[in-house]
């Protein structure tokens, strides 16, 4: 595939990098001229994320951070800023519901919903309070939360999970109005149903994902990459406070 080069000469970090839709929009975002490219996730193992980077151009740094630890978060970025001085871009995409403990709300423990709402909002907070300081500073930047339909349509037995997405579209809004006059924006993508190796586990959630899709299939991960590479990139630079449904018609279903 040709890319236009939208991401010329940035540095970004992608969260939750070995993940499906974490790693297609590692690889995306590395195609788009880069200078640098940051994958961090809980792994160690990078399953050769970092010659697939290397292999498109840009510089790459793999770091195995616990994007829910604030120190660790903090250690990360600071490895970050040795190496490369700035953050251009930062991409969220940790996130997900506690497998195994997925059901309704009233039967739900707590310390459940906490981690939930630590993985797939907290986050993302902590990753963009490491970054926001640098590009008020240079007045320039890009932050990408990956949401979820289920922010807007809730589902059943994944209440804590559509709280937490929720809040990362109330959290990206809020920040791209703090940000609108620095030049750095901020937006959401939120997917519908997506082809990825979590769904392909769960063949009976998958096969009812599918039957509220009016397109009548999953999205790919390289669908949601695309869209964070608009986002991210200098084709979306007008656009802040944006959610960015990318779900083959769910909302319009
Ligand atoms: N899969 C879907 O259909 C779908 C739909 C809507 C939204 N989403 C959202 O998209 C994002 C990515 O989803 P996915 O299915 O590709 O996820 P995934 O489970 O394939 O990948 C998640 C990645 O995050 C890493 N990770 C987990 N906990 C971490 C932590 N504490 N710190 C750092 N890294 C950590 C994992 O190691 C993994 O590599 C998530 O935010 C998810 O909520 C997914």
């Amino acid at each position: 595939m040709t890319t236009a080069q939208r991401l010329r000469g940035r540095v970004v970090v992608v969260t939750g990098a070995c993940g499906s839709i974490g790693r297609a929009t590692t690889v995306r975002l590395a195609m788009e001229g880069p200078e640098a490219i940051v994958a961090l996730d809980a792994q160690c193992d990078f399953g050769g994320l970092a010659d697939d980077v290397r292999a498109a151009g840009p510089a790459v740094l793999c770091l195995s951070v616990d994007c829910t630890q604030p120190d660790a978060i903090a250690a990360g970025f600071r490895q970050v800023h040795d190496r490369f001085a700035r953050v251009d871009v930062l991409v969220n995409t940790v996130g997900g519901s506690v497998r195994g403990k997925v059901g309704e709300f009233w039967c739900s423990e707590p310390a459940t919903w906490r981690q939930v709402i630590d993985l797939s909002l907290m986050s993302a907070m902590w990753c963009a309070r490491e970054v926001v300081p640098g590009m008020r500073e240079r007045r320039r930047g890009s932050i990408v939360s990956i949401a979820s339909s289920a922010a807007t349509q809730p589902i059943p037995t994944l209440v804590d999970y559509g709280a937490a997405k929720a809040g990362v579209l109330g959290f990206t809004r809020g920040l791209a109005l703090e940000l609108a006059a620095f030049g750095v924006n901020v937006n959401a993508v939120s997917p519908g149903p997506i082809d990825t190796l979590g769904l392909q586990q769960l063949p009976e959630v998958r096969q009812r994902s599918l039957q509220g899709v009016p397109m009548g299939r999953l999205g790919t991960p390289e669908e949601i990459a695309a869209a964070v590479a608009f986002l991210a990139g200098d084709d979306g630079t007008f656009v802040t406070g944006q959610n960015l449904q990318v779900n083959g018609g769910k909302a319009f279903g």
